[in-house]
């Protein structure tokens, strides 16, 4: 196995602050975009026995353990990974966290099952109970499949998101969420009453959750078809009054094609799909477009113009039989898109961005595009921070990030200990795993620099104040 090292750097600790904190294994990080730089050697560093330090929630340094234990004499709490892989916390870039109760719902088109199975669950979340009991079982979920920060849909009521960012808080993860605006085309129990109303309301959940801890929010409409213009509007002008406080806007693209249809029938002034969302100013920095599967060579431009990101979901485009993702199209070296995946839960079939990125290759390979694990789990972890403009504080495990580590178990089944014997290099195992992916995969996840989810701790799930 060869060991890529990059040049060190570290940070020396602050000597009033928390005691030093060590990871050490195999470890991965990423540095440039493999889908637009030529040289791999150049898009990450592995080391075979590598090691994180970390004081309070931040890292200090990320190396070989041999240059960098000697440098931290005082780091005696280390805790070490057999048969792991180490990475940076993996980011999925669109979630619907209140369609978990109804997540693997027999299948049919993405507009019937909005109908038939989305609309109704989502009208439970006018219930503060009923929020928390999923916003818990979600935050678990995640976090046991590694995920540390997400890009998430809750839903019309700020029970919803109220909910969400309270438990996140409790686990000091960094979510991204925010009140859905939908206003027509739904039922009644889950529209919102006005236009304006629900902006106020989005805007004063803004005031409130916006930089508070880890949280950040986005400014959510559903997508086209279920906004009247006016929520449109609104929308625009409170994302654009707070993209340079780093608000978010979120929302869906180019699904499917009954979806597209619609869209344009209800908007027939706009060129195409994308140009409805820039004639409301709902482009521009930290715009991320969940599946953008049909999207025309124009639309490509126009987002890239407009420095909007992208949402690849790959498991849930799979399951409604939407349009296929072209990631290289998406990554079109004279216009590349930050591309992150997300699980896209209820019509995605799993939490888990590992097999996302299973589903990912295997779309890509339908169009005779290959995309290794170096490519797949980039995306997961820096391109992910990348899409939500993050990639100076996540998705990378280097000095001054925060400390949001996952550690990867290489045999978690005794079927996958076996089938890892005959494969050395690191891209090579992270593929095998990508590709048989089993529910256990994760053996611990970091938050802050606290171990919330330890496979083998009695209590698997712990809140940070808790550590
Ligand atoms: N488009 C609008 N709403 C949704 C949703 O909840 N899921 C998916 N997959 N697409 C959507
Ligand atoms: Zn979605």
């Amino acid at each position: 196995m060869t060991e890529n090292k990059k040049e060190l750097k570290s940070i020396m600790p602050d000597p009033e602050g928390k005691p030093l904190k060590g990871i050490r294994g195999e470890m991965v990080t990423f540095h440039e975009d493999p889908f637009l730089v030529e040289d791999e050697s150049k898009c990450y560093s592995y080391f075979q026995d590598g090691l994180v330090v970390m004081q309070g929630d931040k890292i200090l340094a990320a190396g070989p353990y041999s240059d960098i234990a000697p440098l931290y004499p005082e780091l005696k709490d280390i805790d070490k990974y057999e048969n792991s892989v180490i990475i940076p916390g993996m980011i999925d870039t669109h979630v619907h966290y209140v369609q978990s109760p109804m997540i693997g719902s027999f299948g049919d088109t993405l507009l019937q099952w909005l109908n038939q199975y989305t609309f109704p669950t989502e009208s439970r979340f006018r219930s503060k109970d009923f929020s928390e009991s999923v916003a818990q079982l979600f935050m678990g979920q995640i976090l046991k499949q590694g995920t540390t920060t997400a890009n998430v849909f809750s839903t019309t009521f700020p029970t919803s998101v109220d909910a969400l960012f309270e438990e996140s808080e409790r686990y000091n993860t960094c979510m991204i969420t925010g009140k859905v605006l939908q206003d027509r085309n739904l039922p009644e129990s889950l529209r919102d009453v006005s236009a304006e109303g629900s902006v106020a309301m989005a805007a004063e959940l803004l005031d409130k959750w916006h930089g508070r801890g880890r949280q950040l929010y986005a400014v959510i409409p559903r997508f086209a078809p279920t906004s009247t213009p006016k929520q449109l509007e609104l929308a625009g002008k409170l994302y654009q009054n707070n993209i340079d406080k780093g608000v978010y806007m979120h929302t869906h693209l180019d699904e499917a094609d009954d979806e597209i249809e619609w869209a344009l029938s209800l908007y027939p002034e706009a060129k195409n799909y994308t140009d409805i969302y820039r004639r409301f100013g709902l482009l521009g920095r930290r715009s991320v477009f969940a599946h953008c599967c049909l999207v025309k060579e124009e639309e490509w431009q126009m987002l890239h113009d407009h420095d909007c990101s992208v949402a690849h979901c790959p498991s849930s485009n799979l399951f409604l039989g939407d349009g296929m993702f072209k990631i290289w199209e998406a990554k079109q070296h004279n216009r590349p898109l930050r591309v992150g995946v997300g699980t896209d839960v209820g019509a995605g079939t799993n939490f888990s961005l590992p097999r996302q990125l299973n589903e990912a290759y295997k779309v890509s390979m339908l169009r005779k595009h290959s995309m290794g694990a170096l490519k797949c789990f980039y995306m997961a972890t820096k391109g992910g921070a990348q899409t939500l403009h993050l990639e100076d504080k996540i998705g990378s495990l280097a000095p001054g990030y925060m400390a949001d580590v996952t550690v990867i178990d290489l045999h978690p089944t005794e079927f996958l200990k076996w089938r890892m014997q005959f494969n050395d290099f690191i891209l090579d195992r992270l593929f095998i795993l990508q590709t048989l992916s089993p529910d256990n995969l994760i053996r611990a996840t970091y938050v802050a620099g606290k171990r919330v989810y330890d496979r083998e701790r009695d209590r698997q799930l712990m809140y940070a104040e808790e550590l």
